[in-house]
C-alpha cells in the first residue's frame, strides 16, 4: 500500500511513493525548462510542467505494482498563473512565474492609488509582483485578445495544482486549495473564499477561478486515459510550502520550518487565528481541514539561497557541483570578512526591496574561491536569521529541502538562530506533507498524531553556547544588506 505524492516545483516535478510507516518506496523526477524571455520575467511552459509530472510517475510506476496506491497529493510551486482550454485543456500562453517582476509597475500604480493597506488587510500579504493577481493584471492589460478568452469562460486560471488536476481528471475538476488559493491576492484570508472586492481591483471574473476545496478529502479521481493508466482519488492538495509545514509536522502553534530550495521559506503555524505581523512576514493560510478548520502560518519567504549556490557553479563558475560547496567551504575556518548579499532578484522577507542587488564585499589579496563560497553558506543562514528574528518565539526549527543534506549549513543555522536546528531522516519534506495529506483524507492515516508518529530526527544542531562570533558576523551582514538596498 502506498500514497502517490506529486511535488510540481520550480524546477521539475518529483513523484513519491509514500508507505503507511512513513517511508519512500519509489521515487522518480523529471525536470523541465526555465523560459526567461525578457530581464526578469520568468515562464514555464504548462505542457512541459504536465509532461515532466507524467515522466516521474511513469517512473515510479516501473518500481512499484500500482494496484497498490491507494490515492494521489499534489503540492506545487505557489503564486505561478497558469492559463487553459477548458475544452481541449491546452494553454494558450506559457505560464507566469513567481519568480517574474513583470508586473512590479502594476504594483507601484496601486500603491500610489492608496490600495495597498486594504490589499494587506483582505489577503495577509503585500503588494508586490510575486503574487498571482499582479500577474493575471498584466496579461489584462497587454494580452487583450487571450483574456477576452478567460472573460468569456473559453480560458480557466489556475494555479499549478489546479492545472495538474485538470490534465489528471480530464477537465472535470477546476480546484485549488486553500494554501494556493492564499497565494494569489484574490482570496480574503478570513472567510477563505474568493474575494469580489479584489476580483473587482485586480480585474479577474470571479468565474474564471477555481473553486477552493479543504487541503485533504477525495475532491475527485484521476482519468486513466490522461494520467498513466491510474484511476486514483485525488485527497490531497497544498502549496509547497505549507505542504512542507505539515510533512515536517508542525501542527502546534510556534512549529516552525524552513525548506531550503532555490529560494528558502520559512512558516511558524500559528493556529487557528491569522496572526499579522509588522516586521515583514506574510500571513497565509496552512491548511483548511474538510471540516472547514483552516490553520495559519507567518510565512518569510527569502527568494534567493540555493540559487546563490547555482550562481557560483553557473555564473561565476567557482564550483562544479552544487555538492561541492560544502567541502570547499571546509578548507577555510571561515569567509575571512567576505560577505556576499545574494539579492540576485532583489530581497524579499523581511526586507522587500525589488531593487536590492547583490554585494560581495571584504575581498583582500588574499581572498581565494573558498572564503566566497563560504561566504554564500554564511548568506544563507544570515538571511533566514534576518526572517526568524522577526518571528514570535521559536523554540527549535525543523530544516528541510535539498541543502538541509549540508551539515556545514545546518551548524552555521544553529550557531545564527541560536536554537537547534532539527534535520528529520526524510529531507523531501514537500513531497511527503502531500501524500501525508492525501492519506490523512483517505484513512492510510487516522490522524495527525499518527502522522507525527512517523517523523524520526537524523541530527540535531546545537548553537556554540558564545554568540560573540556569530553575532559579529551577523552584524557585518546587516551592514552589507543595507549597502545593497536600492541598487537597481
Ligand atoms: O512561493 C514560491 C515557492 O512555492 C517555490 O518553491 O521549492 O518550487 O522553489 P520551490
Amino acid at each position: 500500500m502506498g500514497v502517490l505524492a506529486i511535488d510540481a516545483g520550480t524546477t521539475g516535478v518529483t513523484a513519491l511513493v509514500v508507505s503507511p510507516d512513513g517511508h519512500i518506496v519509489a521515487r522518480g523526477y523529471q525536470e523541465f525548462a526555465q523560459h526567461f524571455p525578457a530581464p526578469g520575467w520568468v515562464e514555464h511552459a504548462p505542457e512541459e510542467i504536465w509532461q515532466a509530472c507524467v515522466s516521474a510517475t511513469r517512473e515510479v510506476l516501473t518500481q512499484i505494482d500500482r494496484s497498490e496506491l491507494t490515492a494521489i497529493g499534489i503540492t506545487n510551486q505557489r503564486e505561478t498563473v497558469v492559463l487553459w482550454d477548458r475544452e481541449t485543456l491546452g494553454s494558450p500562453r506559457r505560464a507566469i512565474v513567481w519568480q517574474d517582476r513583470r508586473s512590479a509597475e502594476i504594483c507601484t500604480r496601486l500603491r500610489e492609488a492608496g490600495h495597498e493597506g486594504r490589499v494587506s488587510e483582505l489577503t495577509g500579504l503585500r503588494l508586490d509582483p510575486y503574487f498571482s493577481a499582479t500577474k493575471l493584471a498584466w496579461l489584462r492589460e497587454h494580452e487583450p485578445h487571450t483574456w477576452s478568452l478567460v472573460e468569456s469562460g473559453r480560458y480557466a486560471v489556475g494555479t499549478v495544482d489546479s492545472y495538474l488536476i485538470a490534465r489528471m481528471t480530464r477537465g472535470t475538476w477546476h480546484v485549488t486549495d486553500v494554501s494556493n488559493a492564499s497565494r494569489t491576492l484574490l482570496m480574503d484570508l478570513e472567510t477563505c473564499d474568493w474575494s469580489d472586492e479584489l476580483c473587482e481591483l485586480f480585474g479577474v471574473p470571479r468565474d474564471a477561478l477555481p473553486e477552493i476545496v479543504p487541503s485533504w478529502g477525495v475532491i475527485g479521481e484521476t482519468d486513466a486515459r490522461s494520467y498513466c493508466g491510474l484511476t486514483l482519488p485525488v485527497a490531497g492538495i497544498a502549496g509547497d510550502q505549507q505542504a512542507a509545514l505539515f510533512g515536517q509536522t508542525c501542527f502546534e502553534v510556534g512549529d516552525t520550518k524552513c525548506t531550503y530550495g532555490t529560494g528558502s521559506f520559512l512558516l511558524t503555524n500559528t493556529g487557528t487565528e491569522v496572526v499579522r505581523s509588522d516586521a515583514g512576514l506574510l500571513s497565509t493560510a496552512a491548511w483548511r481541514s474538510p471540516s472547514g478548520e483552516t490553520t495559519y502560518a507567518l510565512e518569510g519567504s527569502i527568494f534567493v539561497t540555493g540559487s546563490a549556490v547555482q550562481w557560483l557553479r553557473d555564473g561565476l563558475q567557482i564550483i562544479g557541483a552544487a555538492a561541492e560547496a560544502e567541502p570547499i567551504a571546509r578548507t577555510v575556518p571561515d569567509s575571512d570578512g567576505v560577505v556576499f548579499v545574494p539579492a540576485l532578484t532583489g530581497l524579499g522577507a523581511p526586507h522587500w526591496d525589488p531593487h536590492a542587488r547583490g554585494l560581495l564585499i571584504g575581498m583582500h589579496r588574499g581572498t581565494t574561491r573558498a572564503h566566497v563560497v563560504r561566504a554564500t553558506l554564511e548568506a544563507i543562514a544570515y538571511e533566514v536569521r534576518d526572517v526568524l528574528d522577526t518571528m514570535p518565539s521559536v523554540q527549535t526549527l525543523r530544516v528541510d529541502g535539498g541543502a538541509a543534506a549540508n551539515d556545514l549549513l545546518c551548524a552555521l543555522q544553529a550557531d545564527q538562530v541560536g536554537v537547534p536546528v532539527e534535520r528529520p531522516e526524510i529531507v523531501e519534506t514537500t513531497a511527503l506533507g502531500a501524500a501525508f495529506l492525501a492519506g490523512l483524507g483517505t484513512g492510510v492515516w487516522p490522524s495527525t498524531d499518527a502522522l507525527r508518529a512517523t517523523w524520526k530526527l537524523q541530527r540535531r544542531f546545537e548553537p556554540t553556547g558564545d554568540r560573540t562570533a556569530a553575532d559579529a558576523g551577523y552584524a557585518k551582514w546587516r551592514d552589507a544588506v543595507e549597502r545593497s538596498k536600492s541598487w537597481a
